[in-house]
């Protein structure tokens, strides 16, 4: 099956996969193994192969196999990390790596979360806490998970445009942001453009949303990231650049124990405040934890540059193609791209041994390739993508 997974037939199926289900919930089971074999082919024949050359689409990279393993170990030890007595050595392991991460980015600490949704919440809910603050201000670029946390929380949201890169445009922020959270963006989800990192410093609290671009911080293109240590928080979806399977991010503050004080709950059933959004939580760090041994830091660096360079070579051939249109050359890895003068998404939905995902920009659908697939291969979805024309 593993060899399967790393010798794909086709990037994307259509969504056909429950036929071989029952329609309704079975009273009587058929045993582990009947019903293992009965869902393989759903969850590996008919799935998204995120590795197949032909898979240049989403944020969502392949996984390694040492983190596969490492799943399968924290699903069958199934520790509790909310209590210290139901995962003793997987909260050292936690506060071990978490230290590791938040020292990286020059913040004194953090915690794991499923996702950069639950993390930008997280930092919005520390941030109002802390400041009083009643308004959520991002650039209309910014991910959905920002204003979903401003509601949540009842607070305002202010969007500001975008300048013709999708940055924030700076000049029209506020003048007075004292009641302000600002939420920045380091690689938006449409076009990966990065918000400069710098601005608002007068706003209550600055939280950088890095879901996507933190990842650089580990590449040679570092710089893209200058002035984010300067932030009061940041979010960082680790089941995105970092390799990691789904429900692996972290929040970092730049002071955790004032951040985690104000959004920590205690009960007589606690031996330990719960911290943050989520109650009891397993031991996804597992899989970071053994990636970044495997790899360190270096091993990164090398991923993350190598992908980099994959997007910009297929910038380079699309530039070069004169049936092709490049929205702008990449800096985060995230490459827009269309048909000179055919319909975007009439060609989309006539690919199939190749897969991009689609975006708008300034009300026009473009093609958006996403270098998060190490196997990506760029002459193979351009030829699939003239093929289609
Ligand atoms: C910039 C940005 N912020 C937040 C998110 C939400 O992250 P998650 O899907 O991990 O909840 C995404 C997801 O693509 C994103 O690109």
């Amino acid at each position: 099956m593993l060899r399967e997974l790393r010798n794909p037939g086709v990037p994307h199926v259509a969504p056909d996969t429950t036929a071989a289900l029952p329609d309704e919930l079975p009273q009587d089971g058929i045993g582990g193994d009947a019903a293992l074999d009965a869902l393989s082919s759903m969850a590996f024949e008919k799935a998204s192969r995120l590795d197949h050359p032909g898979f240049f689409a989403h944020m969502d990279p392949p996984t390694p196999w040492h983190a596969w393993a490492a799943a399968m170990w924290a699903a069958a030890t199934n520790q509790n990390l909310l209590h210290p007595d139901t995962a003793p050595a997987a909260r050292a392991l936690e506060e071990r790596v978490m230290r590791w991460m938040a020292s990286a980015y020059g913040m004194d600490g953090g915690h794991f979360v499923p996702g950069s949704t639950i993390a930008n919440l997280t930092a919005l809910w520390a941030a109002r806490e802390l400041t009083g603050a009643t308004q959520v201000i991002a650039s209309s670029a910014a991910h959905l998970s920002v204003a979903k946390a401003a509601r949540v929380l009842g607070m305002d949201c202010l969007q500001v445009p975008v300048d013709d890169r999708q940055r924030l445009r700076e000049d029209l922020l506020p003048d007075d942001l004292s009641r302000s959270v600002l939420v920045l963006t380091a690689g938006t989800v449409a076009t990966g453009a990065v918000d400069a990192l710098t601005a608002g410093r007068g706003a209550a609290w600055r939280h950088v949303d890095a879901a996507w671009a933190g990842a650089l911080r580990f590449s040679s293109r570092a710089e893209v990231l200058e002035g984010m240590d300067l932030a009061d928080s940041v979010g960082i979806s680790l089941h995105k650049w970092f390799f990691q399977p789904k429900g692996s991010a972290m929040v970092l503050f730049a002071r955790a124990a004032e951040a985690h004080r104000v959004i920590s709950f205690g009960g007589g059933y606690l031996a330990a405040p719960n911290v943050g959004l989520l109650g009891s939580r397993g031991a996804s760090v597992l899989p970071l934890a053994v990636t970044l041994l495997a790899w360190g830091a270096r091993g990164i660096t090398e991923r993350i540059d190598a992908c980099l360079a994959t997007a910009d070579s297929l910038a380079a051939l699309v530039a070069a193609e004169p049936r092709l249109t490049l929205w702008r050359p990449p800096r985060t890895g995230v490459v827009n791209w269309r048909p000179a003068d055919r319909d975007t998404e009439a060609v989309h939905g006539r690919l199939d041994a190749a897969w991009v995902s689609t975006a708008d920009i300034d009300g026009q659908r473009w093609l958006r390739s996403v270098a998060a697939n190490p196997h990506a291969d760029p002459r193979t979805v351009v030829r699939q993508v003239l093929d289609a024309l």
